[in-house]
């Protein structure tokens, strides 16, 4: 079978280029946009493609193939994927490109598999991504105007663009590559900025550096309020819509921008995000098939968004306006699962797609089998102050008022808020943020018993009572930037002040917490059991650690597998010291977290690191992990829809 081939086809450079070296000996190779007969035209030829969205960034590298053969072997001929800038630019001039961040490798099993490839680029992608893919860092200018000309913006995506685009240049098609298009910005015309002359600068950047020939794009909604501020001249202005809707409306609104050329929906919704504490999103088959052969029988281009969406692993999770969180699994009701299953929605597109064209023969790489390495016991570690030490890195700072995570120099995770109660608290007091500026959860303590949860947008008060000098602590969550609309300058932390009665909180220790750092060198220890009277409702955020062996004997293992996390309440998780993401199965829908095999291993026993944020359920009894073969993402949820993300309506439309 053809994947079979390919699995044994060695994937180097030097091989791609030759092999694209002899395929250049005939005609050139050439992609354009046709205004005279509405069509791309590639070698030539008219062209139409049929693509799907895959983020590598959302995907192990080692499973990256098999998720590209999936989507060959659909039907499509072409993928579309997003590059997150805070991905590959951790810090300031520092990039890295290897590994599960290798772009190269990803275009070079593209092109060998035979998909062409639809390059979002940004700066800025949305993407459900931390704060939609822009480095938190540029927000170390305090009031910079994101995606605008603000000169300090235009000069880091200058820097990074310089780096990024000539790496990129020679995977065009035209260089022998994959890449037929490059998208410039993403949905801009829903930004509230409306700025031409960032768009020009980006135009001249990209062209500056990948030439006059590659065909440059936008996506925007259908609609004029869109893509009056999204398109603009030299940039060919496509546009995105779901299923379910009025198909040659929605495409009405492209021909007001562009009357000639290509129809083209760049994301076309097999499904849809969540957020915590809204149910999960569940797209019909049926509906999506409908309006995938309505497009494709009027001759349009179609990229489906997701074709496989994947996990947001650790931190990378993004969140909506007002406030509200993605989780970690971005499954999206897609036609491959988050684990890279085949769905029936997969055979359903596959089914629509046949009609159009012919579709690669053989199997279909099958599903890839799941374990359930069972129960594992977890024991407690200490708690995060008791390990303060060893996770402040950099040491405690101190302030007369709270600074943000980036005034710390702290991307992601918790920062701990020490001060002391300034005032005898004999009957409760309110501990508030009057600004709400607890970004985003909070979990506070007065000498060492835990009183209440601080949540962005929910919860702005808590009673303390205490002596004057009591600890207070402040365990501030970041649960993800928000990565869509006006709030995009999201700072994390206490980027407020916090009141107590009347008086504002001064004089405050700040401990950044390298916690991946401190679970990767196996730094935190077992609990002394100090015999503190536990009679509050929450425990202090603690960490836990259990491991698990790979059975013996069973062929084929390690094999990927879930974990869930039976009462307990909210926190995150390490499998050997990599961040499977956050859970919070109380606020759901996700219950469990997908576990991919590459991180077990069967030489030494599996070690199981939790962060639990509100109360494990070991107290009174023994606690644990259990790792199962079958995902649960939709359990039941007060719906709190408040914070679903509106897109389109048809009065958007012409
Ligand atoms: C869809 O929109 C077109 C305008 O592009 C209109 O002519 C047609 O009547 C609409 N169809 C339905 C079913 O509303
Ligand atoms: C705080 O305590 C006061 C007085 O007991 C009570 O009225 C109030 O509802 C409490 N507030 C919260 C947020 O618990
Ligand atoms: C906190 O309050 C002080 C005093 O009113 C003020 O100077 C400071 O700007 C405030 N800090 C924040 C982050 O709001
Ligand atoms: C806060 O100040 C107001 C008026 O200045 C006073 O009435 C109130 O009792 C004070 N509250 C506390 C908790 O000290
Ligand atoms: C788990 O931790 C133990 C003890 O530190 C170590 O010996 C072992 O190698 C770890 N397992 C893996 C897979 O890293």
């Amino acid at each position: 079978p053809l994947w079979l081939f390919l699995r044994v086809l060695p994937l180097f450079p030097m091989h791609f280029l030759l092999l694209s070296q002899i395929e250049d000996l005939g005609t050139p190779r050439s992609f354009s946009v046709d205004y005279r007969k509405d069509c791309f035209r590639k070698d030539g030829e008219e062209f139409r493609y049929i693509s799907g969205s895959i983020h590598y960034s959302r995907i192990p590298r080692v499973y990256w193939k098999d998720r590209l053969i999936k989507m060959y072997m659909a039907g499509l001929n072409a993928i579309q994927t997003y590059i997150p800038w805070n991905y590959h630019e951790p810090s300031p001039g520092q990039y890295s490109f290897s590994g599960d961040r290798d772009l190269e490798y990803f275009l070079q099993l593209a092109r060998d598999i035979g998909l062409l490839v639809i390059l979002r680029p940004g700066p800025y992608i949305c993407a459900e991504w931390d704060m939609g893919g822009l480095p938190a860092w540029l927000l170390n200018k305090k009031d910079i105007v994101l995606r605008s000309s603000d000169a300090d913006y235009i000069n880091e995506v200058d820097k990074w663009m310089g780096k990024l685009l000539p790496m990129i240049k020679p995977y065009l098609y035209q260089n022998g590559g994959p890449i037929i298009t490059v998208q410039v910005e993403n949905e801009y015309g829903s930004y509230f900025a409306c700025d031409y002359n960032y768009l020009r600068h980006l135009t001249k950047l990209f062209r500056s550096h990948l030439g006059d020939e590659v065909v440059l794009f936008t996506t925007d909604g259908p609609g004029l309020g869109y893509l009056k501020c999204g398109s603009i001249q030299g940039l060919y202005a496509t546009v995105d819509f779901g299923p379910g809707g009025n198909v040659s409306a929605a495409f009405d609104a492209q021909r007001y921008a562009e009357p000639h050329g290509p129809l083209v929906n760049s994301e076309f919704y097999t499904g849809w995000l969540d957020h915590w504490g809204s149910p999960h999103s569940v797209v019909s088959s049926a509906i999506v098939a409908k309006s995938l052969n309505e497009i494709l029988a009027i001759g349009a281009n179609v990229n489906l968004y997701m074709f496989i969406g994947g996990t947001n692993f650790a931190y990378w999770n993004g969140a909506n306006s007002p406030y509200g969180a993605q989780p970690t699994s971005y499954d999206y009701d897609a036609p491959l699962s988050e684990a890279g299953d085949l769905t029936e929605k997969y055979f359903a597109i596959r089914e629509v797609i046949k009609m159009y064209r012919k579709i690669p023969e053989g199997p279909i790489p099958p599903t890839t089998p799941k374990y359930a390495y069972g129960t594992v016991v977890m024991k407690k570690l200490q708690t995060i102050s008791d390990a303060l030490e060893k996770l402040s890195f950099s040491g405690p700072v101190k302030s007369m008022y709270p600074q943000t995570f980036i005034e710390l120099n702290q991307v992601f995770g918790y920062v701990l808020y020490r001060t002391s109660l300034p005032v005898d608290c004999n009957t409760p007091t309110p501990l508030s943020s009057p600004l709400n500026g607890v970004h985003d959860r909070a979990y506070v303590s007065v000498d060492g018993v835990n009183v209440g949860i601080l949540e962005r947008n929910k919860v702005i008060t808590v009673n303390v009572t205490g002596k004057a000098g009591s600890q207070l602590d402040v365990l501030v969550e970041n649960m993800g930037r928000i990565n869509y609309g006006k709030n995009i300058n999201d700072f994390k932390g206490l980027v407020s002040n916090l009141t107590l009665g009347n008086n504002t909180l001064h004089d405050w220790i700040m401990y950044s917490l390298s916690i991946d750092e401190a679970v990767n060198q196996g730094l935190l220890d077992e609990t002394t059991p100090t015999n503190a009277a536990q009679t509050a409702a929450l425990s202090l955020p603690a960490f836990y650690a259990g491991s698990f062996i790979i059975p013996d004997g069973i062929p084929d293992l390690p094999q990927d597998t879930y974990i869930k996390l039976p009462q307990w309440r909210k926190g995150q998780v390490w499998i050997n010291g990599f961040n499977v993401g956050r859970y919070w199965p109380t606020r759901g829908p996700q219950v469990t977290l997908f576990v991919p095999a590459n991180i077990l291993s069967t030489a030494a026993p599996n070690n199981v690191t939790v962060l639990e944020l509100e109360e494990a359920p070991c107290s009174t009894e023994q606690c644990n992990v259990e790792f199962i073969a079958t995902p649960i993402l939709t359990t039941t949820v007060q719906s709190v829809c408040e914070m679903c993300r509106r897109r389109f309506k048809e009065d958007d439309f012409l």
